[in-house]
Protein backbone atom coordinates (compact mmCIF):
# COMPACT_ATOMS: atom_id res chain seq x y z
CA UNK A 1 0.00 0.00 0.00
CA UNK A 2 2.91 2.44 0.61
CA UNK A 3 4.78 1.30 -1.90
CA UNK A 4 1.29 1.86 -4.41
CA UNK A 5 0.95 5.43 -2.49
CA UNK A 6 4.49 6.29 -3.69
CA UNK A 7 4.26 5.61 -7.84
CA UNK A 8 0.90 7.48 -7.19
CA UNK A 9 2.46 10.63 -6.41
CA UNK A 10 5.53 10.16 -8.55
CA UNK A 11 3.56 9.85 -11.92
CA UNK A 12 1.51 12.73 -10.36
CA UNK A 13 4.56 14.43 -9.91
CA UNK A 14 5.68 13.98 -13.39
CA UNK A 15 2.17 14.59 -15.28
CA UNK A 16 2.25 17.90 -13.70
CA UNK A 17 6.15 18.72 -14.56
CA UNK A 18 4.99 17.38 -17.91
CA UNK A 19 2.23 20.33 -17.58
CA UNK A 20 4.60 22.96 -16.54
CA UNK A 21 7.09 22.19 -19.01
CA UNK A 22 4.58 22.07 -21.99
CA UNK A 23 3.23 25.53 -20.80
CA UNK A 24 6.48 26.87 -20.55
CA UNK A 25 7.35 26.02 -24.06
CA UNK A 26 3.83 26.95 -25.91
CA UNK A 27 4.21 30.85 -24.06
CA UNK A 28 8.29 30.54 -26.45
CA UNK A 29 10.10 32.25 -23.45
CA UNK A 30 9.64 35.90 -23.70
CA UNK A 31 7.49 35.89 -26.44
CA UNK A 32 3.87 37.76 -25.43
CA UNK A 33 1.42 34.85 -25.78
CA UNK A 34 -0.46 37.36 -27.87
CA UNK A 35 2.52 38.24 -30.57
CA UNK A 36 0.26 37.43 -33.51
CA UNK A 37 3.31 39.73 -36.30
CA UNK A 38 5.19 38.50 -38.84
CA UNK A 39 8.76 39.27 -40.12
CA UNK A 40 10.17 38.64 -43.10
CA UNK A 41 12.97 36.05 -42.02
CA UNK A 42 10.92 34.08 -39.26
CA UNK A 43 11.64 34.64 -35.59
CA UNK A 44 14.35 37.45 -36.32
CA UNK A 45 13.68 40.94 -36.61
CA UNK A 46 15.68 42.19 -40.14
CA UNK A 47 16.80 45.50 -40.12
CA UNK A 48 18.63 47.56 -43.11
CA UNK A 49 21.12 49.97 -42.21
CA UNK A 50 24.00 52.56 -43.67
CA UNK A 51 26.71 52.23 -40.58
CA UNK A 52 28.31 55.07 -41.11
CA UNK A 53 26.45 57.06 -38.83
CA UNK A 54 28.66 56.96 -35.19
CA UNK A 55 27.08 57.30 -32.91
CA UNK A 56 23.47 56.15 -33.83
CA UNK A 57 25.20 53.19 -36.39
CA UNK A 58 28.89 52.59 -36.96
CA UNK A 59 31.01 49.42 -37.32
CA UNK A 60 33.31 48.49 -34.58
CA UNK A 61 36.51 46.92 -35.14
CA UNK A 62 35.80 43.00 -35.45
CA UNK A 63 33.27 44.36 -38.37
CA UNK A 64 30.27 44.60 -35.69
CA UNK A 65 27.11 47.11 -36.38
CA UNK A 66 27.31 48.71 -32.71
CA UNK A 67 25.70 52.31 -31.46
CA UNK A 68 22.57 53.94 -29.75
CA UNK A 69 20.48 51.91 -32.19
CA UNK A 70 21.61 48.84 -32.68
CA UNK A 71 21.19 48.51 -28.74
CA UNK A 72 18.01 50.31 -28.76
CA UNK A 73 17.24 47.14 -31.44
CA UNK A 74 18.25 44.77 -29.42
CA UNK A 75 16.23 45.20 -26.32
CA UNK A 76 13.58 45.59 -27.96
CA UNK A 77 14.11 41.93 -29.68
CA UNK A 78 14.76 40.52 -26.26
CA UNK A 79 11.35 42.01 -25.56
CA UNK A 80 9.65 40.63 -28.57
CA UNK A 81 10.91 37.11 -28.42
CA UNK A 82 12.82 37.85 -31.63
CA UNK A 83 16.86 37.47 -32.83
CA UNK A 84 17.83 40.81 -34.11
CA UNK A 85 19.73 40.68 -38.13
CA UNK A 86 21.28 43.91 -39.11
CA UNK A 87 21.74 44.14 -43.15
CA UNK A 88 24.31 46.84 -43.85
CA UNK A 89 24.48 49.15 -46.76
CA UNK A 90 23.93 52.47 -47.46
CA UNK A 91 21.52 54.78 -46.71
CA UNK A 92 19.44 54.67 -49.77
CA UNK A 93 19.69 51.28 -50.17
CA UNK A 94 18.80 50.79 -46.66
CA UNK A 95 15.70 52.87 -46.90
CA UNK A 96 14.95 51.03 -50.24
CA UNK A 97 14.92 47.53 -48.79
CA UNK A 98 12.62 48.36 -46.44
CA UNK A 99 10.04 49.84 -48.87
CA UNK A 100 10.48 46.83 -51.05
CA UNK A 101 10.55 44.66 -47.95
CA UNK A 102 13.27 43.25 -48.01
CA UNK A 103 13.76 44.02 -44.39
CA UNK A 104 11.40 44.66 -41.98
CA UNK A 105 12.30 48.23 -41.27
CA UNK A 106 14.96 51.08 -42.18
CA UNK A 107 16.94 51.64 -38.49
CA UNK A 108 19.58 54.26 -39.78
CA UNK A 109 18.78 57.59 -38.20
CA UNK A 110 15.99 58.05 -40.18
CA UNK A 111 14.18 61.57 -40.45
CA UNK A 112 10.50 61.21 -39.85
CA UNK A 113 9.18 63.49 -42.76
CA UNK A 114 5.68 64.04 -44.32
CA UNK A 115 6.61 62.64 -47.70
CA UNK A 116 8.72 59.20 -45.78
CA UNK A 117 5.46 58.82 -44.03
CA UNK A 118 3.77 57.32 -47.66
CA UNK A 119 5.88 55.17 -48.12
CA UNK A 120 6.88 53.85 -44.27
CA UNK A 121 4.47 53.18 -41.01
CA UNK A 122 7.05 55.30 -38.58
CA UNK A 123 7.27 54.31 -34.41
CA UNK A 124 7.35 57.08 -32.24
CA UNK A 125 9.84 58.92 -32.29
CA UNK A 126 12.92 58.38 -29.73
CA UNK A 127 15.69 61.59 -30.27
CA UNK A 128 15.99 64.57 -31.89
CA UNK A 129 18.55 66.41 -34.47
CA UNK A 130 18.98 69.50 -36.54
CA UNK A 131 21.21 69.95 -39.40
CA UNK A 132 24.62 71.32 -38.72
CA UNK A 133 27.58 72.73 -41.46
CA UNK A 134 31.40 70.99 -40.90
CA UNK A 135 34.08 72.78 -42.81
CA UNK A 136 37.78 73.09 -42.40
CA UNK A 137 38.63 75.18 -39.08
CA UNK A 138 39.88 78.12 -41.50
CA UNK A 139 36.77 77.98 -43.79
CA UNK A 140 34.43 80.59 -41.82
CA UNK A 141 31.31 78.86 -43.40
CA UNK A 142 28.11 79.73 -41.75
CA UNK A 143 24.61 79.52 -42.49
CA UNK A 144 25.29 83.09 -44.18
CA UNK A 145 27.45 82.60 -46.96
CA UNK A 146 26.68 78.81 -47.33
CA UNK A 147 25.03 78.89 -50.76
CA UNK A 148 29.10 80.27 -52.04
CA UNK A 149 30.31 76.93 -51.59
CA UNK A 150 30.48 73.55 -52.73
CA UNK A 151 28.28 71.57 -50.12
CA UNK A 152 28.40 67.71 -49.89
CA UNK A 153 26.02 65.08 -48.68
CA UNK A 154 25.39 61.84 -48.23
CA UNK A 155 23.03 60.71 -51.18
CA UNK A 156 19.06 60.11 -49.94
CA UNK A 157 19.54 62.74 -46.64
CA UNK A 158 17.66 65.40 -45.51
CA UNK A 159 20.55 67.53 -45.32
CA UNK A 160 20.83 66.84 -49.54
CA UNK A 161 17.18 68.06 -49.73
CA UNK A 162 17.45 70.76 -47.78
CA UNK A 163 20.67 72.47 -49.58
CA UNK A 164 19.13 71.20 -52.91
CA UNK A 165 16.63 73.29 -52.24
CA UNK A 166 17.78 76.39 -51.44
CA UNK A 167 21.10 76.31 -53.50
CA UNK A 168 20.36 74.37 -56.39
CA UNK A 169 21.87 71.17 -57.03
CA UNK A 170 24.82 72.61 -58.77
CA UNK A 171 26.01 73.38 -55.41
CA UNK A 172 25.46 69.95 -54.25
CA UNK A 173 27.70 66.96 -54.41
CA UNK A 174 26.18 63.75 -52.97
CA UNK A 175 27.99 60.45 -51.84
CA UNK A 176 26.91 57.18 -51.38
CA UNK A 177 28.29 57.34 -47.61
CA UNK A 178 29.76 59.56 -45.04
CA UNK A 179 33.32 57.86 -44.89
CA UNK A 180 33.31 58.92 -48.50
CA UNK A 181 31.35 62.11 -48.13
CA UNK A 182 34.37 63.32 -45.07
CA UNK A 183 37.36 62.18 -47.35
CA UNK A 184 36.18 64.23 -50.34
CA UNK A 185 36.05 67.48 -47.61
CA UNK A 186 39.46 66.85 -46.76
CA UNK A 187 41.13 66.49 -50.06
CA UNK A 188 39.40 69.76 -50.95
CA UNK A 189 37.15 67.99 -52.96
CA UNK A 190 34.36 70.07 -51.75
CA UNK A 191 33.96 72.85 -48.74
CA UNK A 192 31.91 71.35 -46.27
CA UNK A 193 29.00 69.37 -45.69
CA UNK A 194 25.69 69.37 -44.53
CA UNK A 195 24.41 66.66 -41.96
CA UNK A 196 23.12 65.41 -38.44
CA UNK A 197 25.20 67.66 -35.90
CA UNK A 198 25.00 64.37 -33.22
CA UNK A 199 27.05 62.84 -36.35
CA UNK A 200 28.67 66.10 -37.52
CA UNK A 201 30.70 65.31 -33.82
CA UNK A 202 31.33 62.41 -33.76
CA UNK A 203 33.15 62.69 -37.23
CA UNK A 204 34.84 65.77 -36.24
CA UNK A 205 36.00 64.22 -32.80
CA UNK A 206 37.77 61.80 -35.19
CA UNK A 207 39.32 63.91 -37.61
CA UNK A 208 41.58 66.84 -36.68
CA UNK A 209 41.08 70.49 -37.96
CA UNK A 210 37.23 70.18 -38.55
CA UNK A 211 34.89 72.92 -37.13
CA UNK A 212 30.82 72.90 -36.45
CA UNK A 213 28.28 75.64 -36.84
CA UNK A 214 24.52 74.87 -36.79
CA UNK A 215 21.97 75.73 -39.12
CA UNK A 216 18.87 77.38 -39.07
CA UNK A 217 16.66 74.46 -40.50
CA UNK A 218 13.93 73.04 -38.27
CA UNK A 219 15.00 69.95 -35.96
CA UNK A 220 14.31 66.63 -37.08
CA UNK A 221 12.79 63.53 -35.32
CA UNK A 222 14.54 59.99 -35.89
CA UNK A 223 12.23 57.30 -35.84
CA UNK A 224 11.93 53.49 -37.09
CA UNK A 225 10.67 52.91 -40.64
CA UNK A 226 8.71 50.12 -41.09
CA UNK A 227 7.62 48.68 -44.29
CA UNK A 228 3.87 49.75 -45.41
CA UNK A 229 1.02 47.65 -43.94
CA UNK A 230 2.73 45.34 -41.16
CA UNK A 231 0.79 47.25 -38.29
CA UNK A 232 1.03 44.72 -35.86
CA UNK A 233 5.12 44.46 -36.20
CA UNK A 234 5.19 48.15 -36.25
CA UNK A 235 2.89 47.87 -33.05
CA UNK A 236 4.35 45.57 -31.54
CA UNK A 237 7.98 46.87 -31.64
CA UNK A 238 6.31 50.59 -30.89
CA UNK A 239 5.15 49.69 -27.54
CA UNK A 240 8.03 47.93 -26.52
CA UNK A 241 10.13 51.08 -27.81
CA UNK A 242 8.06 53.14 -25.58
CA UNK A 243 8.88 51.17 -22.54
CA UNK A 244 12.36 51.75 -23.19
CA UNK A 245 11.72 55.52 -23.12
CA UNK A 246 9.28 55.17 -20.20
CA UNK A 247 11.74 53.52 -17.91
CA UNK A 248 14.74 55.62 -18.78
CA UNK A 249 17.02 53.04 -20.79
CA UNK A 250 17.10 54.72 -24.19
CA UNK A 251 17.97 57.99 -22.34
CA UNK A 252 20.80 55.80 -20.76
CA UNK A 253 21.93 54.49 -24.26
CA UNK A 254 22.20 57.90 -25.58
CA UNK A 255 24.11 59.07 -23.35
CA UNK A 256 26.71 56.39 -22.91
CA UNK A 257 27.03 56.84 -26.94
CA UNK A 258 27.17 60.47 -26.84
CA UNK A 259 30.01 61.15 -24.27
CA UNK A 260 32.22 58.20 -25.63
N1 LIG B 1 18.55 61.95 -40.63
C1 LIG B 1 18.92 62.05 -42.00
C2 LIG B 1 17.81 61.54 -42.90
O1 LIG B 1 16.96 60.86 -42.47
C3 LIG B 1 20.22 61.33 -42.31
C4 LIG B 1 20.23 59.87 -42.01
C5 LIG B 1 21.47 59.16 -42.52
N2 LIG B 1 21.64 57.91 -41.89
C6 LIG B 1 22.71 57.08 -42.00
N3 LIG B 1 22.75 56.02 -41.26
N4 LIG B 1 23.71 57.40 -42.79
O2 LIG B 1 17.78 61.80 -44.06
Amino acid sequence: MKKFAKIVSLVLALTLCAAFAGCAQSSGGNQPAAANFTTVNPGKLTISTSPDFPPFEYTDDNGKVVGIEPEIMELICDKLGLELQIDAMDFDSALLAAQNGKSDAVVSGVTVKEDRKLIFDFTDSYTTITQAIVCKQDAGITMENLGQYSIGVQSGTTGQEFVEEDFGKDHVVAYDTYSLVFQALLNGQIDCIVMDDAVAKAYIAQNQGLVMSQTTYTPENYAFGFHKGNEELKNAVNDALNELIADGTVQKIIDKYMTE
